[in-house]
């Protein structure tokens, strides 16, 4: 499907296997997600714009290269979270801006709670983070609150996404680029992710 990326890198690969893992502990949990977030964004950002920069080094001018855009990483409120700081690390002068949503646990449907969006935009490239993409309602809506808000280019970093909430994010926004770990087998009848890896949020913040 195009605009959708499933990582096949081995350090991608052999950290979810671990994150997956019902025997690893919220502090292993959180050095995981930081790690694999960080994998993803590398890859999912390769076609930032840069600007040529002249520099000298010791030796000589030369060319290089600085980023052109300004970036907001948008961390969905809570298990997003935890994939802010090792993406933050790589790009230390990207804006933070917090959204919160939580799954109504009977309709699925995501209810906003918190939104400290300024009225113009700031950034022109979001980078949606949310280890879970189950029925897609979270990302969907988040979305729809980033594009209203003016944001130019949106990108969805997520760890583990079901098929159905991949085709539902395409279908309502077929223009935002999905990067992923894995896109794994189904949806259970409550939402959650099969095989997965449980409750992000519960399994980072130890609340389960
Ligand atoms: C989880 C997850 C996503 C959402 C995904 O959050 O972190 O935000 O569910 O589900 P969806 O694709 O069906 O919308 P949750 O609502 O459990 O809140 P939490 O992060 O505060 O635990
Ligand atoms: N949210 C989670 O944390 N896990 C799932 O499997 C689905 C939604």
């Amino acid at each position: 499907m195009e605009n959708v990326f499933s990582s096949k890198h081995p350090l991608v690969m052999h950290k979810l296997t671990k994150l997956r893992d019902r025997k690893t502990e919220p502090k292993k949990f959180r050095e995981l997600i930081r790690e694999i977030a960080a994998l993803l964004v590398y890859e999912a950002t390769n076609d930032l714009l840069v600007a040529p920069t002249e520099i000298e080094t010791p030796l000589e001018p030369i060319e290089g290269a600085s980023l052109q855009q300004k970036i907001g990483l948008v961390p969905i409120l809570r298990a997003g979270l935890g994939m802010v700081d090792g993406i933050w690390g790589l790009m230390p002068s990207a804006e933070v801006w917090h959204i919160g949503l939580f799954r109504d646990e009977e309709t699925l449907k995501p209810v906003e709670y918190y939104n400290k969006l300024p009225i113009e935009p700031t950034v022109s490239v979001c980078l949606i983070l949310d280890p879970m993409l189950a029925t897609g309602g979270s990302a969907i809506a988040t979305v729809d609150i980033l594009k209203e808000w003016g944001v130019e280019k949106i990108k969805f970093i997520g760890v583990i996404a079901s098929p159905e909430g991949i085709s539902a994010l395409h279908k309502e926004h077929p223009d935002v680029h999905i990067h992923v770990a894995a896109i794994d087998r189904e949806l259970n009848e409550y939402g959650y992710i099969l095989p997965g890896l449980g409750d992000a949020g519960d399994r980072q913040f130890g609340t389960a």
